[in-house]
């Protein structure tokens, strides 16, 4: 089964849009099998986004994120890499789809609400940034 990272920006958490995100993924079928409240540290943002170091934005992405809390959380299901990314709608929240989180939820680039993680691979990088092994955990989902 296939894992995500997602991460409720700075933005959405001080708009109190944390539950309404959270239950769209729940209602979707996606597992929550990591979660958690914190306050990243500059260190970790720059390591998080390293592939964009050379980027001109990349300053005011680490000060962003590292703004105020972030809801973290690891999503489990069939190509939950995809489905979220889908669910989130593209990075421009002023281009997304209406009824995508961003589309609903943001008019900024800088500041679009979500983060989701962009491959398998990307994901399994960018969980281990956020959470520990046993913070991950496998337990049955009810439908
Ligand atoms: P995210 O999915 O967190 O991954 C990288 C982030 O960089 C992206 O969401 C945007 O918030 C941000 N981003 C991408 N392009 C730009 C840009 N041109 N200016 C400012 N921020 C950007």
């Amino acid at each position: 089964m296939e894992r995500t990272l997602v991460l409720i920006k700075p933005d959405a958490v001080k708009r109190q849009l944390t539950s309404k995100i959270l239950s769209r993924f729940e209602d979707k079928g996606l597992k929550i099998v990591g979660l958690k409240l914190m306050q990243l540290s500059k260190e970790k943002a720059m390591e998080h986004y390293a592939e964009h170091k050379k980027k001109p934005f990349f300053d005011n992405l680490v000060s962003f994120i590292t703004s105020g809390p972030i809801v973290a959380i690891v999503l489990e299901g069939k190509d939950a890499v995809t489905v979220v990314r889908t669910m989130m709608g593209t990075t421009n929240p002023r281009d997304a789809a209406p009824g995508t989180i961003r589309g609903d939820f943001a008019m900024d680039l800088g500041r679009n609400v979500i983060h989701g993680s962009d491959s398998v691979y990307s994901a399994e990088r960018e969980i281990k940034i956020f959470f520990e092994e046993d913070e991950v955990l496998d337990y049955e989902r009810v439908i």
